[in-house]
């Protein structure tokens, strides 16, 4: 394995696989779309070019939940490829059902673990930014191992972004935040874009969600952290 590659020995997973219900046109979405846009683990590591059919920047988001905020950047940024990793199915269905209503061509996804697409299908500095919005908060303090963001999951994603490229994390938990913060400060090879120990006014291109709208109205905070990997 090269040395870029660390061996990441949690096999303590992000997530809880709740199936939940898929509507009728989901599953339709699913059995119909999914070979169109989707991709799986048994393809292993991606020509990520050949498979958007251009070359233009790319951007992975983890865990896009319902695929609204996929959607919408996908539709505002033509000019870039964005591929979706979500374990949820009627996420997944979701998004489908969204590309195929607005014709969206620069999406792409995967419904498998987030860490194992990365390790196993997307090549090394291949990156233009990974997005990671409201991720599992794992409010327990027994829980906490299950956040995604951990320093070996720093250096996995050091290693598919380009130099130059972007990890942007948005958080409603301010525990989450902070332990975002120590985490990628604590980082190797990476930069807070906004100076050390701050955190980033939401840039524009990312979309207010739905919840997020509620919990301004409620007067909670919300967290963005962007950085940049220098080395
Ligand atoms: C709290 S939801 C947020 C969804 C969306 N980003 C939003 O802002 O509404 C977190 C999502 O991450 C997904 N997730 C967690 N760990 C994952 C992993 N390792 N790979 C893929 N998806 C993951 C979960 O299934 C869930 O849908």
């Amino acid at each position: 394995m090269p040395p870029s590659d660390p061996p990441l020995h949690r096999r303590i997973r992000s997530f809880v696989l709740r199936e939940g219900r898929l509507t009728k046109g989901q599953q339709q979405a699913l059995e119909t779309l999914l070979p169109r846009f989707g991709v799986n683990l048994s393809q292993g590591m991606l020509d990520l070019d050949a498979l958007f059919g251009r070359s233009a920047p790319k951007i992975v988001e983890i865990g896009f939940g319902n695929g609204a905020s996929l959607a919408a950047m996908a539709a505002a940024y033509p000019q870039n490829d964005y591929f979706g990793i979500e374990v949820h199915r009627p996420g997944v269905g979701n998004l489908l059902l969204q590309i195929d209503a607005q014709q969206l061509s620069n999406v792409r996804l995967s419904h498998d673990d987030a860490i194992e697409v990365l390790r196993q299908q997307i090549p090394e500095q291949s990156l233009d930014a990974v997005y990671l919005f409201f991720p599992d908060p794992w409010h327990k303090r027994k829980h906490h191992k299950r956040r995604i963001v951990q320093p070996e999951f720093a250096q996995l994603l050091r290693s598919r972004l380009k130099p130059g490229g972007i990890f942007h994390m948005a958080t409603d938990w301010q525990h989450y935040a902070e332990h975002m913060m120590k985490v990628m400060s604590a980082a190797e090879g990476f930069e807070n874009t906004a100076g050390a120990g701050q955190y980033t006014p939401r840039p524009d291109y990312r979309p207010l969600t739905r919840f997020e709208q509620r919990g301004q109205r409620l007067g909670h905070g919300v967290w963005d952290l962007i950085f940049k990997r220098t080395a």
